[in-house]
């Protein structure tokens, strides 16, 4: 995606020091364009923790580099094993960042020591370019469920209204999105459509990263809180819920951004189509009940008691938004079952979120 003119994608190799990784500072988005310089195993295990690369594919990329820093460092099996556990270890939710280390290590087990570093850099290049092409193919089949949806659009109806939470753009992939890729291709294509962009409290990827990204692509959105949601769907005003995930079970458990499972909720009372857009990567075929088998990781309590915005001198700010004494919980994920998913929205197309569905799609890895 373009920033001023510029083509970028959200991880990427140093064109005169390959060992050099950069990404951006999201903790800064979307006032500071922040570049990050990441060269070593722990600056990656703290970038993912603190998020300054956050959103599920992105975990997983980044993470890929973070291994072949480490094997330049010390290549041998125990040092394998040993990046490879702690980096697993950054984020419990999103299920790409085993599944990107797991690919890493069965590619570079057979290779012997001394060429390791090497093909971990190469391996982590091919985690990138063919996260872009997932994402340009999810976007497609996205694009032909948006035109179905504006073919039959309401007599005078004069926009396609869209509700996304959190962010599942190019800024939580290697480029594209997930649940914005078809966004961007159908408002490319002329489709009128315009985004309601849940803030996604605590932490509001929603109004920092969602809404500089849509604002950059000119698509037109509009800033909700995250409680207007049910609101808006019972007065006829979002055609489709789209979003991203961190985790989706084998028979189709959703697991995203807290909140996700109450906008879930109402699109279901309101007869409003709820789309989930992941890559295969984003499937966990070790595990059935989102409920009870996915990890829900709680976050500081900071998050929630203080906001961050801009003060009236354009500087970042960070505010208390509580009593200094109030105790707050936050969860950073729910769960939304399989039964309120109208659909999922994958690379080799759509399918219904049930085990025959998504075994219909990747009957390969559903057997394995
Ligand atoms: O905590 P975050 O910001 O990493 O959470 C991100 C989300 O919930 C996204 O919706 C999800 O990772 C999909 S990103 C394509």
């Amino acid at each position: 995606m373009k920033i001023n003119g510029t083509p970028y994608r959200s991880v990427w190799r140093d064109a005169a020091d390959p060992r050099l990784v950069h990404i951006f500072d999201q903790t800064r988005l979307p006032w500071e364009l922040d570049i990050l310089d990441l060269k070593d195993m722990d600056a990656v295990a703290h970038a993912i923790r603190s998020m300054q690369v956050r959103g599920a594919p992105l975990i997983g990329a980044v993470a890929a580099y973070g291994l072949a820093f480490a094997l330049d460092r010390d290549p041998s099996d125990q040092g394998l094993h040993a990046a490879a556990a702690a980096l697993v270890e950054t984020r419990p939710t999103a299920i790409n960042l085993r599944w990107a280390i797991e690919r890493m290590v069965a590619h570079l087990k057979p290779v012997p020591p001394g060429e390791r570093a090497d093909a971990a850099y190469r391996e982590a290049d091919a985690i990138c370019d063919e996260d872009v092409e997932v994402n340009e193919a999810i976007g497609r089949h996205g694009l032909a469920l948006f035109k179905e949806l504006w073919d039959g659009r309401r007599p005078g109806q004069e926009r396609l209204n869209l509700l996304t939470h959190c962010n599942a753009g190019w800024i939580a992939t290697v480029d594209w999105g997930t649940a914005l890729a078809p966004i961007y291709m159908a408002h490319d294509l002329g489709i009128p459509v315009h985004v309601w962009v849940d803030e996604t409290r605590p932490r509001n990827q929603g109004a920092l990263l969602t809404a500089w990204e849509l604002g950059a692509h000119g698509v037109p959105h509009t800033l909700v809180a995250d409680n207007a949601g049910g609101h808006l769907m019972q007065h006829g005003n979002v055609d489709c819920v789209i979003v991203g995930t961190d985790r989706v079970t084998r028979q189709g458990d959703v697991a995203n951004k807290i909140g996700t499972y109450l906008k879930a909720l109402a699109a279901h009372d309101n007869n409003v189509p709820f789309w989930v857009a992941l890559p295969s990567s984003t499937i966990d075929w070790r595990v059935r009940d989102g409920m009870q088998e996915i990890p829900i990781e709680e976050r500081s309590a900071e998050e929630v008691t203080f906001v961050h915005g801009l003060n009236e001198q354009d500087r970042p700010a960070r505010l208390r938004v509580t009593p200094k004494t109030t105790q707050a919980a936050n969860p950073a994920f729910d769960v939304t079952p399989a039964r309120l998913v109208t659909g999922l929205l994958t690379e080799r197309g759509p399918c219904a979120a049930t085990a025959e569905g998504l075994a219909g799609l990747f009957p390969e890895q559903a057997r394995a």
